[in-house]
C-alpha cells in the first residue's frame, strides 16, 4: 500500500526508461500522437515510488506567454501519468502540486497545461481553469493554434492576461 499522503521527490532523471516504468510501455500513453504535434522536453521532474518503482510523474518546463507586447514567465506543466494499478489514490493531485510549489519559487505568473477535453474536468477540480480562447504555439514549420484545450492555474496572484495568447516554444 501507498502510504498517505503520497511523498514527493524531484527525480535526477525522466526518459522513456521512466516513463515506461510507470505505464508498463504502452504506445502513445498520453493519448495526444493523433495530434501530430511536437512537445518540449521538460526541465524538471517530480514523482512518486512505491517500493522503488516509480508509479507517478509531473514535468515542468520554463516557457513564455505573449499577449500583445506583453510577456508572462510561465510554468509549463506536462507528462502528468500515474500508473494504471495506482490511479485514483491522489498520486496526480500530488505531482502536481509538488510541481506547481517548485514553480512558484522561480518565478513563474502561472501554471499552465495542455491536456485532452476529457481530463478538463479533473484538472479544474484541482483548481486550474479553461484559458479562454486557447493559444497559438510553436512547432517546426512555425506556430500553430493549440488544438487541446489549455489551462491555467495562478502562482503569482494575477489573472490570466486577456486577449489572444500565443506560446513562444514548443508546448510541453
Ligand atoms: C490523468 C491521470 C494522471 C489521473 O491520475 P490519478 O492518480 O487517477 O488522479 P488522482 O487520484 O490524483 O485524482 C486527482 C483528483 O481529480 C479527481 N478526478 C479524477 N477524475 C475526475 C473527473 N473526471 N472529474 C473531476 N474530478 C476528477 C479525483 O477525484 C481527485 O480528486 P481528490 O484528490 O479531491 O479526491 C491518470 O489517469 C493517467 O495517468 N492517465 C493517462 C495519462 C494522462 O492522460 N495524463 C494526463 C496528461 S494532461
Amino acid at each position: 500500500m501507498i502510504s498517505s499522503p503520497p511523498s514527493v521527490i524531484r527525480l535526477a532523471q525522466y526518459t522513456t526508461t521512466e516513463l515506461d516504468e510507470i505505464t508498463g510501455g504502452v504506445p502513445d500513453p498520453f493519448g495526444v500522437a493523433g495530434t501530430g504535434l511536437t512537445w518540449l522536453p521538460k526541465e524538471a521532474h517530480f514523482g512518486v515510488r512505491d517500493h522503488g518503482r516509480l508509479v507517478a510523474h509531473a514535468g515542468l518546463v520554463r516557457v513564455t506567454v505573449a499577449v500583445g507586447a506583453a510577456r508572462s514567465p510561465v510554468a509549463g506543466l506536462g507528462g502528468v501519468v500515474v500508473a494504471p494499478d495506482a490511479r485514483g489514490r491522489g498520486l496526480a493531485r500530488a505531482v502536481v502540486a509538488a510541481a506547481m510549489a517548485h514553480a512558484r519559487d522561480t518565478g513563474a505568473e502561472y501554471g499552465l497545461l495542455f491536456c485532452l477535453p476529457e481530463r478538463v474536468p479533473l484538472y479544474e477540480h484541482l483548481g486550474w481553469r479553461l484559458v479562454d480562447g486557447g493559444l497559438d504555439v510553436e512547432q517546426p514549420d512555425g506556430p500553430v493554434r493549440m488544438p487541446l484545450p489549455a489551462l491555467w492555474t495562478p502562482l503569482a496572484g494575477g489573472a490570466w492576461p486577456a486577449g489572444r495568447a500565443a506560446l513562444l516554444s514548443l508546448p510541453m
